[in-house]
């Protein structure tokens, strides 16, 4: 990770902030493309993973589209430069608003998560005179295997249209003039590492595609969404996910007609890796209990992973440390649950060594908060300094 190259560099800044490796991000980005195009796949970034824009403006140069889950990022992907046409919107609880704004921008489609949103955007069509492109997002209950919080495929998840639902929602479609159902979506959760899963959601796919088909839809794409994981635990060992795995498998296991096209929401695994948070250590204290406790000036309203998911990062003290000794590294936030990592074995930490929290670059800062009035991180760009 770039941080070690560059330790000197960034002791100027003060802490905490994000440092992006923005050749890592490149490099991610080039293999994404290349493995995509491999199949003829197409790509959305899953923009609700990091919005920043110096990030977007990387992401634009590959020609992907964009995945978003509010009217918001719908408005920030186009202020960016992305295509309205390669932008798709999922997401539980759209608003009129966001409905229409997306209506009235022309996007690729809106991943619909019910059959009243259906109802709902059918209506809003038919107000500005337009025909909604929809893909149906089906609930394909399939057990991702990965955090309960970031898993969305299973059968009582609020995600999608229910697997026993869908006969109904078809015979509705007949009668909704102002909506096209042009695909079908999937996204069974984020963090997947276990890629059998998606030999499984692959089986449900081909089954639901068939199904649809034969009862005479004309689908145009199959979204299969994102989830794709990274290696929290070795970031340094696997910097770039194995996309050439993960795309084949689809490649293999998918049996849909040829010229449906099939498309991916990819956040995670594209800006994971090249994220850092960097913090420096405010206070050594040692518990009652006698435990070893080490307060750094960063917490949960910077990345709250840890608080949130029980989340990992890999904690590195980017000032040596000599000896090591095992810390609970704690943030400075009011709340019991901001650790970042309890019994850990690291180099000795002391006041003003500056530590890196490795693989923040995706849910880091696009969670961040100003909880405590803490003022939202900043970030730095390797290409900057
Ligand atoms: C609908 C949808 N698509 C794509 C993604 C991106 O997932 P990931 O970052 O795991 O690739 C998410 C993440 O929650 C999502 O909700």
């Amino acid at each position: 990770m770039i941080s070690k190259q560059i330790t000197d560099k960034i002791a100027q800044f003060e802490t905490p902030f994000y440092l992006y490796d923005i050749e890592l991000l490149n490099r991610t980005l080039e293999t994404v493309k290349s493995e995509a195009d491999r199949y003829n796949y197409k790509v959305h970034y899953a923009i609700k993973a990091n919005f920043e824009a110096k990030i977007l403006q990387e992401v634009l140069k590959y020609g992907f589209g964009v995945d978003c889950v509010s009217g918001n990022e719908v408005k920030v992907a186009i202020e960016a430069g992305f295509p309205a046409n390669s932008i798709v919107f999922a997401g539980v609880g759209k608003s009129d608003k966001e409905i229409t704004y997306a209506l009235e921008q022309g996007i690729f489609a809106f991943n619909c998560e019910s059959s009243h949103e259906l109802e709902i955007i059918n209506e809003l069509a038919a107000k500005i005179g337009v025909v909604a492109n929809v893909a149906l997002r089906i609930n394909p209950d399939v057990d991702p295997k990965t955090h309960k919080h970031i898993s969305t495929g299973h059968a009582d998840s609020k995600f999608g249209i229910a697997y026993k639902e869908i006969e109904d929602v078809a015979a509705r479609l007949d009668s909704l003039t102002s909506v096209k159902i042009t695909g079908l979506h999937f996204h069974i959760g984020s963090q997947i590492l276990d890629l059998t899963v998606f030999e499984n959601l692959c089986d449900r796919v081909n089954v639901l595609v068939k199904w649809f088909i034969d009862a005479g839809y004309n689908l145009n794409h199959v979204n299969l969404g994102g989830g794709l994981g990274i290696n929290y635990a070795n970031p340094e060992g696997e910097t770039i996910p194995n996309f050439v795995e993960y795309f084949s498998i689809f490649n293999t296991k998918l049996e849909i007609p040829s010229d449906m096209d099939v498309h991916f929401e990819l956040g995670r695994s594209i800006v994971g890796q090249c994220g850092e948070l960097i913090s420096k250590v405010l206070y050594n204290k040692v518990t009652g209990g006698g435990k070893n406790f080490v307060i750094i000036d960063a917490s949960m309203t910077e990345l709250l992973r840890p608080a949130l998911y029980s989340a990992h990062h890999a904690i590195e003290n980017l000032s040596g440390g000599d000896g090591s000794k095992v810390y609970t590294i704690a943030g400075t936030v009011c709340e019991s649950s901001d650790i970042f990592e309890r019994d850990i074995e690291l180099p000795t930490l002391n006041r003003g060594d500056l530590i890196s929290l490795k693989s923040a670059g995706a849910y880091g800062s696009a969670m961040a908060s100003r909880y405590n009035l803490h003022d939202l991180p900043i970030s730095v760009y390797s290409d900057e300094i």
